[in-house]
């Protein structure tokens, strides 16, 4: 869904509530190939989108979406967008794949603080970080990880030299919740609110 169009950005009516346009997010698909046609994009994804939503878009796209990223982490598998997102060839990125430690409404333990991950992180001499990023790669996910810390962004890149198991593997999968952070509250009421979709 997009804000409404015109001058702000972020426009909001006078009770601070925010103002939505209602345009079709398919016929922005329609226009955003024809960005690819003029050569202004090389690829175009789409965000936050159920299966329901990216198969509306699969029904008339004559390009397909490339990935479509998502809040995914150890307390929010997404297993079944996953396995649609992988049957269709779009790749699944995750978002908030930490588990956003620097957001506390989360009741603990918060992601980087399960006793699972900081065992297979120990017996591996990696930070909970790696082996939560590595999980998510190794799952088939592509990953967004944020940090405003060099070390740390370089930490989270040292992930290729390691392996977790079938086993480890599971035990982190056996993690999820269907644990939301971003529940895009302002967008709640509108008729292309994506979370009300199973899946
Ligand atoms: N498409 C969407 O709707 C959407 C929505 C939300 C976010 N996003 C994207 O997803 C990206 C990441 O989301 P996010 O920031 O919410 O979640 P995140 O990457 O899970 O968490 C970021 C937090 O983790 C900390 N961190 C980073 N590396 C760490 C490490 N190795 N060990 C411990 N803590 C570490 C960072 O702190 P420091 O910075 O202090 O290191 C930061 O507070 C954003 O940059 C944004 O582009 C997309």
């Amino acid at each position: 869904m997009a804000y409404k169009e015109g001058g702000d950005f972020y426009p909001k009516d006078e009770n601070g509530k925010v103002i939505f346009s209602d345009v079709d997010y398919v016929d922005t698909w329609k226009a955003l190939e024809d960005c690819v046609d003029e050569g202004l994009v090389r690829n175009i994804g789409v965000s936050n989108f159920s299966s329901k939503q990216i198969q509306r878009i699969l029904d008339v796209a004559r390009i397909k979406p490339q990935l479509n990223q998502v809040e995914c982490h150890l307390h929010l598998s997404n297993s079944k967008l996953h396995n649609y997102c992988q049957e269709n060839g779009i790749v699944l990125q995750a978002y908030g794949p930490l588990g956003s430690p620097g957001n506390k409404s989360e009741p603990p333990p918060r992601c980087l603080e399960e006793p699972v991950l900081l065992e297979i992180a120990k017996a591996k001499n990696k930070s909970p970080a790696q082996v939560n990023l590595r999980f998510l790669l190794q799952r088939g996910l592509s990953v967004v990880p944020k940090s405003v810390r060099p070390q740390r962004i370089q930490e989270n890149f040292q992930i290729y030299d390691f392996e977790l198991s079938p086993e480890e593997m599971k035990l982190l999968l056996d993690l999820n919740k269907d644990y939301r952070f971003k529940t895009q509250e302002a967008a709640k009421d509108h008729k292309y609110y994506t979370f009300n979709d199973p899946f």
